[in-house]
């Protein structure tokens, strides 16, 4: 008898949670949407006319809280078409199905533009997503154009893709952490046509960026700069963080995320390994907030009185329910990946109506720049529905 109590009540506990837990999903969900409408009412006014360059994708608010929209060949270009995939993913709503494609249609040139590393950003959270819930094959030929156009920055030597092209007088080849970011796309190339060329760059990328990208206590610098003849590391240095030694936020979460994603893709302990290592930095840093939203910087100078990044967190959140499903410390991740949800969910939301129509407020984008502080901004919200539609599936 007595044992029957015991089980009936530990299922109501768990189903209770589980009702919570969906619960909570949907209102965020519920959220996404009405500030979604909001963002696609107000992107016509701030779109200017006659523009050089037509901003086509949302970014953030300006200082004085106007829209900020930023042309296809921005990194950002991609959040705002991503989260319209996330929105279709989760209502099954025609609506969003047509804005989604709207809006992943514009930065279709992006395939071409060898420019930049941040390729699978703008490409793999748009065209990606659209493939991933579509199967169209004129969005899998954009995917692996878009791979081909990607490894043209591939030095051999060094066995890295160039990041950025610009401050040339500062970097001979500069790679940032964030790079990792963009080795999906090449592995989803490689699944979509056979070809290893594009999983093998990946693979190389990550070996050399696990080998030279990080400190003896796990954090990750942000910027590496490489000798493309000899292949030697130049100098390691920040440009977003706080100094060349400390730990930027974000930059940890990319490194999660990225050696999570490479896992998921290879099975090679070695990147499981390294993205558990990179949570217990994360996770275990005394500076790591009780709520689990990082500064910006977790070695900035002024915390606890320092702006807090949101879009870490979410990268994190994301990246940690991917982890939970392949690591014996699973049960933790999640739990933690849990906490930051309820927490962002709590007191990071925009009032619904508000900030023309973002999600989350308080991102950091660059500090040192004093540009995008305290801010709502694209990508966090695109991680933060991405987290969200992990954790449904968990
Ligand atoms: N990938 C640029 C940034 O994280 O700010």
């Amino acid at each position: 008898m007595k044992k029957t109590i015991l089980i009936t009540l530990t299922f109501a506990a768990l189903s209770s949670s589980g009702f919570a837990q969906k619960a909570l999903i949907k209102s965020q969900f519920d959220l996404a949407e009405k500030q979604a409408k909001v963002m696609l009412a107000d992107i016509p006014a701030a779109t200017p006319a006659n523009a050089k360059v037509v901003p086509v994708s949302p970014r953030t608010l300006s200082p004085t809280g106007a829209l900020q929209l930023v042309p296809a060949r921005d990194w950002t270009s991609g959040f705002f078409p991503g989260e319209l995939w996330y929105l279709y993913e989760y209502t099954h709503n025609p609506e969003w199905l047509k804005q989604a494609r709207l809006y992943t249609a514009k930065i279709e040139n992006e395939k071409l533009n060898a420019g930049t590393h941040d390729m699978g950003f703008k490409i793999y959270c748009s065209f990606g997503n659209g493939y991933r819930l579509t199967n169209d094959p004129a969005y899998k030929d954009v995917i692996i154009q878009s791979a081909r156009t990607l490894i043209k920055r591939y030095k051999p030597a060094a066995g890295i893709i160039r990041s950025w092209d610009h401050h040339k007088e500062v970097w001979q080849c500069p790679v940032i952490i964030d790079n990792m970011m963009n080795l999906e796309l090449l592995f989803a190339a490689t699944k979509l046509t056979g070809d290893r060329t594009f999983a093998d760059i990946a693979v190389k990328h990550a070996q050399t960026t696990m080998k030279n990208h990080f400190r003896p206590d796990m954090s990750s610098y942000h910027v590496v700069d490489y000798d493309t003849l000899t292949g030697k590391v130049i100098q390691k240095n920040t440009h977003q963080g706080y100094s060349h030694e400390s730990a930027w936020a974000r930059g940890q979460a990319w490194a999660l995320y990225g050696y999570t994603m490479c896992y998921r893709e290879t099975r090679d302990k070695a990147f499981l390994e390294q993205a558990e290592k990179v949570a217990a930095f994360i996770l275990q840093h005394p500076r790591l907030p009780a709520d689990l939203i990082p500064y910006w910087d977790f070695d900035a100078p002024k915390i606890p009185d320092e702006p807090r990044d949101v879009s870490a967190a979410t990268v994190m959140a994301s990246a940690l329910y991917e982890l939970s499903a392949f690591s014996k410390q699973g049960a933790m991740y999640r739990a933690k990946a849990d906490r930051i949800i309820a927490n962002l969910a709590k007191n990071y939301v925009s009032p619904e109506g508000e900030n023309h129509g973002f999600i989350l407020l308080h991102s950091t984008g660059s500090k040192p720049a004093n540009s995008e502080v305290d801010v709502p901004l694209s990508y966090a919200d695109y991680y933060y529905l991405e987290a969200l539609l992990r954790k449904q599936k968990l």
